[in-house]
């Protein structure tokens, strides 16, 4: 009999944390760290940077098909995983505004989610991770054991993500035009034909506008051990 470790989901809108909550519960709760928007990400970039139109689906299949994507933690939580496709290391490259703008369009594309789920799994086969996305506790791992649906006001999102450019040394944005460009994303992942974002019927919401970074990460380690160990 094979057992599967546990599997917790991660799911929510753009900027509403999931990143370095989901880095800290893994650290915290000994699992690995899947973040699948970083595999969209990198997909983004190597279409962009191939220069394959967009809107050309057997082309973009084509370019990402073969691709090798690697995600390697880093040595605390503290920092992000570094990511990697056809062997160049993309960490940076994944996070500006032009693959941002485009990374919704990409993997809107039935062909594209396709692939990277099929990864996905093979990743999670064993279980003992902690995976985060729009799509983890609805379609790629829908009997994960414990479901999160992170999110945050809009307002509250856009200023966390001022708050991350600054701290990346880039110029000050402004904070409306910021709520826009997410507002954006959100209706584009929400409302696309396959996989949309939304919370599974088995997620527990968590709206973190008045909560610590440290008291949602341990607000997710208590409910993942009350879920884990039987009463
Ligand atoms: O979480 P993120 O901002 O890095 O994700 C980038 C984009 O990737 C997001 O706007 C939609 C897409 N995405 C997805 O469609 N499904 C996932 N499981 C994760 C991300």
């Amino acid at each position: 009999l094979r057992q599967r470790r546990p599997v917790v989901a991660i799911d929510g809108p753009a900027g509403a944390g999931k990143s370095t909550v989901t880095r800290r519960v893994a650290s915290k709760l000994g699992l690995l760290h899947l973040d699948t928007g970083a595999m969209y990400r990198a997909v983004t970039w190597l279409v962009l940077e191939t220069g394959v139109a967009l809107d050309d689906e057997a082309r973009v299949v084509e370019t990402i098909a073969p691709a090798a994507i690697e995600l390697v933690p880093a040595a605390t939580p503290d920092e992000p995983a570094r990511t990697y496709i056809n062997g160049k290391d993309v960490t940076e490259a994944i996070r500006t505004t032009h693959v941002t703008q485009h990374v919704s369009q990409v993997s809107a594309l039935p062909a594209v989610r396709r692939m990277l789920v099929a990864r996905q799994q093979r990743y999670g086969d064993r279980g003992g991770i902690v995976a985060e996305g729009r799509d983890i506790g609805t379609h790629v791992f829908p009997d994960a054991e414990l479901k999160i649906f992170l999110t945050a006001s809009l307002p509250e999102r856009a200023r966390r993500r001022a708050r991350d450019l600054e701290q990346q040394g880039r110029a000050p944005v402004d904070l409306a035009q910021l709520e826009g460009e997410i507002a954006r994303r959100d209706d584009y992942d929400r409302s696309r034909a396959v996989a949309p974002l939304t919370k599974a019927d088995d997620a527990i919401e968590l709206l973190t506008d008045n909560l610590s970074l440290v008291a949602v990460v341990d607000r997710i380690a208590q409910l993942y051990r009350q879920h884990l160990v039987p009463p």
